[in-house]
């Protein structure tokens, strides 16, 4: 199982790439050279994407706190914050985030949070600024929406479903509501939530098999 824990890419000049300086937090890197016993185990590369760039965004924990529980469960995971990466326009950081960790991944987990009743537009914007053909047909997608209302994104996540099915990607059937996120964190970095915690793991290991 990989060893090495959440790291903040700019702390740590990690190794997938985006070495630019200027480049703030564009991605965490759990472990990105995987023992070839690993790889064998889980060929299909996951990768978990917050899908906001909003500063101090709950979104951005529960995003990590699903890479965490990936890495217990052995899954090498890489990991992708929409905070920091100009996502306008295809520029050499989104080329090469494009190139080292979207294009390899199998597998893509989405934490998406609620924005005016739909996804962020900055992660429509990721979307739409990258090679579609490469980076997202015939891939594999988990959604989880991310509210502090009620309804926990589940219109977000209908309106993401829709365009990663004209992207000819397979979306798992169980999408997850997170709502009222604010209560569940209670301001700590991790949804300590049982009843959660389980839904999670079971929603998680269901993709595991998908
Ligand atoms: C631009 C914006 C629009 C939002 N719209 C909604 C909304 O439609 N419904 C809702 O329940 N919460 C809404 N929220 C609150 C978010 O659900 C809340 O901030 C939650 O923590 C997820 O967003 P975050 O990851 O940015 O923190 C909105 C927040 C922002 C910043």
């Amino acid at each position: 199982m990989a060893q090495t824990r959440l790291s903040l890419h700019n702390e740590t000049g990690g190794s997938a790439g985006c070495s630019d300086k200027n480049t703030v937090s564009v991605l965490y890197s759990l472990n990105n050279s995987y023992t070839s016993d690993e790889t064998k185990m889980h060929p299909d590369i996951y990768t978990v994407i917050s899908g906001t760039n909003r500063p101090g965004s709950n979104t951005l924990k529960v995003a990590k706190q699903y890479v965490h529980l990936l890495e217990d469960k052995g899954i090498p995971t890489r990991f992708v914050t929409l905070e920091g990466l100009d996502v306008n326009h295809r520029n050499d950081q989104l080329i090469q985030l494009e190139k080292e960790v979207l294009i390899p991944t199998r597998k893509f987990i989405f934490i998406v949070p609620e924005y005016n009743g739909s996804f962020p537009g900055v992660l429509k914007a990721l979307i739409d600024n990258t090679n579609i053909e490469k980076v997202w047909w015939g891939k594999k997608a988990l959604l989880t929406g991310v509210s502090t209302g009620r309804a926990g994104n589940l219109r977000g996540m209908e309106h993401l479903t829709g365009v990663l099915h004209y992207l000819k990607m397979n979306v798992h059937h169980n999408k997850l509501p997170i709502s009222v996120v604010n209560k569940l964190l209670k301001g700590e970095e991790d949804i300590e939530d049982s009843a959660t915690l389980k839904v999670i793991g079971d929603q998680l290991d269901e993709f595991i098999r998908f």
